[in-house]
């Protein structure tokens, strides 16, 4: 599952303690298992192996440099949705040939780039874009591999901010419109029709929206592969990770009911899938993100200190929503831990940033045990959607990140110089 784990009364990544690390890094700290990314990465990569396939990690879920060229190195490709993922993906050696560029607002900019760079698709998701892609390719004298990405409508059973595949949002193209589009856009002369996209949501717990999704898209497959030559499909990421272990109660996670009977395993996602793409001799493409590096990352802070108000215990931590805004955002489950285990009774307690806003929160009413002022936290699961949707908010730095490899540890980015917050700012010349 991962390797974070107590050794004694110390809370471990592989093998280092993470307090040694806080000790000479600071918090608020991200810290990440080398092994753990590469154990989920070869364990799909294997549960796959029937097909004729390619994981594409997703980066939006962790983009740090290091995360990404141990990915790289085990044969990744990557979905990417800007220019600076591109970038930032080929700076740390990936091959632009397996990059698959989604995303509803591509600019014309980021086309350019992308198509100079030779990815490996763009997964378009509307006919303007189709039109836009044509236009700048044939101005590049180049020919555009194109795949639509399919709306199949199909219910995520997700949280409402990360569903993506039903009519409601703004993701793909209908399913019963397709066709038309690859009709009028096999007549583009700079596009070359490559193949079929969809992603229905994330962190789906279980295999059954996949399986409904992949049954409801094949016929369509089937006659687009006929008809344009194509060569792959891909089913988008999803796959959803374990954040809250079944015993442990306490404030209300979203997926909270379903979470505990549906852990969604490689296998029972290939056993269930790889049956259906068989026969129809694509190149199948997976983009799962928070699978790969969900479980790799955790966020370690100090508690600053604890406060006691009529009935509740806050403790108040070095961490805030800036660093990790999965909570506040998504109202999402983090299990915390200490960084020494403590024996005692459990005390209810909200953990809660120093930010100025009520719902700068990491939890409410967890049973935890009893800490103090100096003591450190770990939040789990935080190596998927955590470093990368950090901000400045109140002035804050960011996050320094350490990646760790059996008995080695590296600063993958140093910790934000506070004053670097501003350059770039200016004061306006009639304020001078
Ligand atoms: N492919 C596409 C087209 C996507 O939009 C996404 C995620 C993925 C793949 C990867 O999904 P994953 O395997 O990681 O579930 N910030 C939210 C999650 C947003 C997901 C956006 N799209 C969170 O913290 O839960």
């Amino acid at each position: 599952m991962h390797d974070f784990r107590y050794v004694g009364d110390q809370l471990f990544c592989e093998g280092v303690s993470i307090a040694s690390l806080v000790r000479k890094h600071g918090t608020p700290l991200y810290v990440y298992s080398q092994h753990t990314l590469t154990d989920h990465f070869q364990k799909l990569d294997k549960a796959l192996s029937p097909l004729n396939h390619l994981i594409c990690f997703s980066m939006k879920s962790n983009s740090n440099l290091s995360v990404l060229r141990a990915l790289a190195k085990l044969g990744s490709g990557f979905d990417i949705v800007s220019e600076g993922e591109l970038y930032r993906a080929m700076t740390a050696g990936a091959d632009p040939g397996k990059c698959v560029f989604a995303g509803v607002g591509k600019t014309e900019r980021e086309i350019e780039f992308a198509l100079k760079q030779g990815v490996y698709s763009f997964n378009a998701e509307s006919e303007p874009e189709l039109a836009r892609i044509n236009r700048l390719a044939a101005r590049l004298k180049k020919i555009a591999p194109i795949a639509v990405r399919v709306n199949p409508n199909v219910d995520a059973h997700t949280h409402a901010k990360i569903t993506t595949g039903t009519y409601e949002n703004k993701f793909g193209i209908a399913l019963e419109k397709v066709e038309g589009v690859y009709a009028r856009a096999s007549k583009l002369k700079n596009l070359r029709l490559r193949g079929v996209q969809m992603h229905i949501g994330s962190q789906l717990t279980a295999v059954k929206p996949f399986e409904l999704a992949v049954l409801k898209v094949l016929p369509l497959v089937k006659r687009l592969k006929e008809k344009y030559a194509m060569d792959f499909f891909s089913i988008g990421g999803g796959l959803g990770i374990v954040y809250q272990p079944a015993l442990q109660s306490g404030s209300a996670g979203w997926w909270k009911s379903s979470e505990a009977r549906h852990i969604l395993t490689p296998q029972k996602y290939a056993d269930r899938l790889v049956p259906l793409l068989q026969p129809l001799g694509l190149r199948v493409l997976l983009e799962p993100g928070r699978f790969i590096s969900g479980n790799a990352g955790i966020l370690a802070t100090r508690i600053e200190y604890v406060k006691r108000t009529g009935k509740k215990n806050f403790l108040i931590v070095d961490a805030a929503m800036n660093d990790l805004i999965r909570p506040a955002f998504y109202e999402a489950y983090h299990e915390i831990v200490p960084l020494v285990r403590k024996g005692g009774r459990l005390i209810s307690s909200d953990v809660v940033g120093p930010v100025c806003e009520s719902g700068d929160y990491f939890c409410k009413y967890r049973p935890l045990s009893k800490v103090g002022e100096g003591d450190y936290l770990a939040l789990l699961s935080a190596g998927a959607y955590g470093f990368v949707m950090a901000s400045n908010y109140n002035t804050r730095p960011l996050a320094a990140e350490v990646l760790v490899n059996g008995r080695q540890s590296a600063v993958v980015r140093e910790r934000q110089p506070v004053n670097e917050i501003w350059t770039g700012e200016k004061v306006a010349a009639w304020l001078k």
